[in-house]
């Protein structure tokens, strides 16, 4: 077994949970991340002047959370961000999905990435658990049954990064009411080829 499997399979075995980025498919840092967190930028510019939350419907490893936390920092109104996900893993797709035996494999590797692994993320990311717990709402579960967590507080950012398509359309039909006027909805997978690793 190579060096760095060995490692991997020790840290994993001592912690309980791999490491984040250790991933052996998933990038850790691309071009792609840092260009899409310039892009958070100038979202969340244009809904300065407006109040309301930001939501993230898919939470994945924690990097656009990471993302979110950090830009919001910045400025001066201290937004609260939600994070719904099921934190296990995608449910089962539907026919819209258009399903393959490689995707559903690609797809298998989130099961790994729930709370836990998430907040390890955020901490090792520079977030304090004082910050995390002060300005970020987990909601836990299968979204749509999961939407009730919700405080229904106005939103002046929706980010919808749910890859498949009966979550999205849910989370949509049921957040848009709270997006305000001016508030933007983004929606990570529009006019793109489908995620697969
Ligand atoms: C591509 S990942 C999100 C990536 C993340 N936004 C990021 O920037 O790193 C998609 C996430 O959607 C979640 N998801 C998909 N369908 C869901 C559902 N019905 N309810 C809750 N979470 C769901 C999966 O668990 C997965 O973590």
């Amino acid at each position: 077994m190579a060096f760095t499997t060995r490692l991997k399979t020790a840290v994993k075995a001592i912690l309980g949970y791999p490491l984040p980025g250790h991933s052996d498919t998933l990038p850790a840092i691309s071009q792609a991340n840092t260009l899409r967190t310039v892009y958070f930028r100038e979202c969340l510019r244009k809904v300065a002047g407006l109040d309301g939350a930001v939501v993230e419907c898919g939470v994945g490893q924690g990097y656009g959370l990471c993302n979110w936390a950090a830009l919001t920092s910045l400025d001066s109104k201290q937004r609260l961000i939600w994070a719904f996900d099921s934190f296990e893993g995608f449910p089962k797709f539907s026919k819209e999905d258009e399903a393959s035996e490689e995707r559903e494999a690609s797809y298998s590797q989130y099961k790994q990435f729930n709370l836990l692994y998430v907040l390890n993320v955020m901490r090792t990311f520079g977030l304090t658990t004082t910050e995390i717990d002060r300005r970020i709402c987990f909601a836990k579960g299968f979204i749509p049954a999961s939407l009730g967590l919700y405080d229904k507080s106005p939103i002046a950012l929706l980010h919808l990064d749910l890859d498949i398509y009966e979550p999205y359309k849910e989370a949509l039909n049921f957040f848009w009411e709270f997006v305000v006027p001016g508030g933007i909805v983004m929606f990570d997978e529009y006019n793109k080829a489908l995620d697969v690793f």
